[in-house]
């Protein structure tokens, strides 16, 4: 029968690869609890009208790449593309700005997008996100910025640049549109078809396009910062000051517009350098006007994402992953048949202790299971014969160094986890994270 394979795009995760998720994961999670931020997780599938009216119909996005679907009562569903729209649909929903006027907010999820694959660009991908829902302030903006880099930071994290724009208010886009059309106008013949395109719906886009030409027109543009209100422009100064002021170093990109189109005042980007052509790290920026756009009150809110498959090759590019595979702490080896019941009995006291404990689960001969206690990364084997089970004993082998000893059953657990203690003490730290998170 022919076999049935992955969808192209997508990805299976198997170990020790997941486990390097994890240690990301627990990180991004750690620094997410000391800036105060707390989880939300979004279903998978939201209402089609959701990405329409929050994301943008023009955007490439709602009109080129989602996973959308009606179900069987013929309602039009799409795979999340983004994070942004759902957690403000769900704060409407759950009326969360009621209770607290500002609420920080953080996932790690899927996401999907009908994109063309090539490294660093997949159809089910993953970020982790945080969005600081209701504050108008430039701290807000200015905070999500050092969260994504404290979060860079602390996974040693550093070949990235980061760059910022203002798209200001819809006042300044107005007034910008009308600018850059006007200038663009002699320009529109040598445009690439796709620019032409945009030129009289979304003119903004035309400034990040990658066809050469497009680019080398582009490049003399007026800027958007020149063409700001002033409150707008107010608010760009204040959050480059508090930059500034936090010794971050950025690049004001004039080009920088951001895919989607909810986006006012900041937007900003994380961009890797060894990345290949899909560099952007993260990304992210106010977006003041997406609550109204959804049927909520004025909810001033910034925030930003990133994609977790682009870190990992980041710190995979730079060697910065720890050595993050799992090992048992002990696997229990039984010779003979008889033993077998009674060396699962010790084995489930030990789990219940807190070791890593693995046994047979094969039937194979004393050989072969420490071949396999060796191949799985045991530190340390106990021996449990029938003859040492019934003088309360097993033989205890430290893998590490080949030392043995006989030890009573009754004092296994705690020898077994002073044995352990010094051994590795980073791993010691990896497994408190993965405890606390
Ligand atoms: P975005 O720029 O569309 O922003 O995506 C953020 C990040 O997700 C990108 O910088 C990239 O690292 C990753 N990413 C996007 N598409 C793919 C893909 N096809 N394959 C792999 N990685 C990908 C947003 O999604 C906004 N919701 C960010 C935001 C939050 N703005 C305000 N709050």
């Amino acid at each position: 029968m022919q076999k049935i394979q992955k969808i192209k795009g997508t990805q299976d995760i198997l170990p020790p690869e997941s486990e390097k998720w994890q240690f990301v994961e627990n990180t991004i999670r750690d620094i997410m609890h000391r800036y105060g931020y707390h989880e939300i997780r979004t279903p998978i599938f939201e209402e089609t009208a959701l990405f329409a009216r929050g994301i943008g119909q023009l955007t490439d996005i709602v009109s080129k790449e989602m996973y959308t679907f009606e179900d069987r009562g013929k309602k039009s569903l799409t795979l999340k593309p983004e994070g942004t729209a759902p957690v403000m649909r769900a704060v409407i929903e759950h009326s969360l700005t009621v209770a607290r006027p500002v609420n920080k907010l953080y996932y790690i999820s899927p996401f999907f997008r009908q994109e063309n694959p090539q490294s660093g660009r997949f159809r089910q991908f993953h970020q982790f996100g945080a969005e600081i829902i209701g504050s108008p302030m430039p701290e807000a903006d200015v905070e999500t910025i050092l969260l994504g880099l404290d979060i860079y930071r602390a996974l040693g994290l550093s070949s990235f640049v980061l760059k910022i724009n203002s798209v200001g208010d819809a006042e300044s886009r107005v007034n910008y549109k009308n600018v850059l059309k006007e200038w663009l106008k002699p320009h529109f013949d040598a445009l690439c078809r796709t620019c032409q395109e945009r030129y009289e719906q979304n003119p903004l886009r035309i400034l990040d396009c990658k066809e050469t030409e497009c680019r080398r027109i582009t490049a003399g543009a007026p800027k958007m910062i020149d063409n700001l209100t002033p409150a707008a422009e107010e608010h760009f100064r204040a959050v480059l000051r508090m930059l500034e002021e936090n010794d971050v170093a950025f690049e004001i990109d004039h080009r920088l517009v951001r895919g989607l189109d909810y986006y006012t005042y900041t937007a900003y980007e994380f961009i890797g350098s060894s990345l290949g052509a899909q560099n952007a790290l993260g990304g992210g920026g106010r977006y003041d006007l997406l609550a109204q756009e959804l049927g909520g009150k004025p909810t001033p809110s910034v925030g930003f994402a990133a994609g977790i498959e682009r870190l990992l090759m980041a710190l995979e590019a730079e060697n910065l992953l720890p050595e993050t595979a799992l090992r048992p702490d002990m696997y229990i080896a039984t010779p003979g048949a008889e033993g077998r019941m009674q060396a699962y009995k010790l084995a489930q006291e030990l789990r219940a202790q807190g070791i890593r404990v693995e046994t047979d689960l094969l039937g194979r001969s004393l050989k072969a299971q420490m071949r396999e206690a060796n191949r799985n990364g045991a530190r340390l084997v106990a021996i449990a014969g029938e003859s040492e089970l019934q003088a309360g004993k097993v033989v205890l082998k430290n893998l590490e160094n080949g030392e043995q000893q006989d030890v009573p059953l009754a004092q296994l657990g705690e020898i077994v986890r002073k044995m352990l203690a010094p051994i590795d003490s980073q791993t010691a730290t990896v497994r408190a994270e993965n405890r606390d998170s």
